[in-house]
């Protein structure tokens, strides 16, 4: 296979990653995006990056394409409990001020989105912990909504199926409740029980779209581990927009390496990488 992306067909792609998408790709990253294209080139039968290129700005491309070329440039990397002290926060104050403040949960059901859910490891978290809490707080109900822009993760989350080694992080206690093991005991997998998937919605969304779509305002959002492949225009534009989305009062929780420190948004920081929506 010839290798190798042209400077000028570098710069090509990395505006259209930047524009569709509001992942930067500066130069730097170019042996980077070559190596990930490559898996993607040898599938489609071409030995040309600047080939590949021209397949994606055709018009077939420009709507087939697209979604191959954002599993090669987004990363997906998650883990159940992933930042274990949010889930500690959601439950010892999130929740109970919610409800408390705003009836959220009690006299409505509170709504809580993942967005940037890759393969569902985090919503199946948030579903736990969550039904966890209602065992202990009668009347208390949610639904959990889940998107991310790449259709093969939301398959994979879709499916609920994970290797064991992918478990450690959740406790035996949640594991009796909400894993199913196979009836084959030398199986490496187990399966998220019905119950908690028919908790999650899951659902595309691409965070540059103007209009997100939601019908009705979210109480939390976890959005976390995704705004770090932004820049700083664009990251405040999108918590902006998220505010659009989200009750007055409402949480959002960010990945613990990001920050809003300096930004013009609506939002109040109540505890590392919690704010609250202020308007
Ligand atoms: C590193 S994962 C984070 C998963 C999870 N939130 C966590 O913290 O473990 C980042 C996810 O953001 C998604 N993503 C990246 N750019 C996006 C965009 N423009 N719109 C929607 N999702 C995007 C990626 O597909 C990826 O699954």
């Amino acid at each position: 296979m010839k290798s190798g992306l042209s400077t000028k067909t570098f710069n090509e792609l990395s505006h259209f990653i930047y524009d569709e998408l509001g992942i930067k790709m500066p130069p730097g990253k170019k042996t980077m995006l070559e190596g990930r294209l490559t898996k993607r080139m040898r599938a489609l039968g071409l030995d040309n990056h600047d080939d590949y290129c021209r397949h994606v700005f055709s018009e077939e491309g420009q709507s087939e394409e697209l979604v191959h070329l954002l599993d090669a440039v987004t990363t997906n990397k998650t883990d159940f409990f992933r930042e274990p002290s949010h889930f500690d926060y959601l439950t010892a104050t999130t929740l109970p001020e919610l409800a408390r403040t705003y009836g959220a949960g009690m006299r409505r059901r509170l709504r809580l989105w993942s967005a940037g859910c890759s393969t569902g490891e985090e919503p199946y978290t948030l579903a736990m912990v969550l039904s966890d809490y209602a065992e202990a707080v009668p009347g208390f109900n949610f639904d959990i909504f889940a998107t991310d822009i790449s259709t093969r993760v939301l398959e994979k989350a879709r499916r609920a199926v994970y290797e064991k080694r992918l478990i450690a992080p959740v406790s035996p206690a949640f594991r009796k409740k909400y894993l199913l093991k196979s009836k084959d005991p030398d199986s490496p997998l187990v399966r998220i029980v019905p119950k908690l998937r028919a908790q999650v919605t899951f659902g595309r969304l691409n965070f540059m779209d103007d209009d997100f779509g939601w019908p009705e305002p979210m109480d939390i959002i976890f959005c976390r581990n995704v705004i770090i492949y932004f820049d700083k225009p664009t990251q405040e534009q999108l918590m902006n927009r998220f505010c659009r989305y989200l009750r007055p009062g409402g949480y959002l929780f960010l990945g613990h390496s990001e920050s809003l420190h300096g930004y013009n948004v609506p939002l109040k920081q109540v505890a590392p990488t919690v704010y609250r929506f202020m308007r």
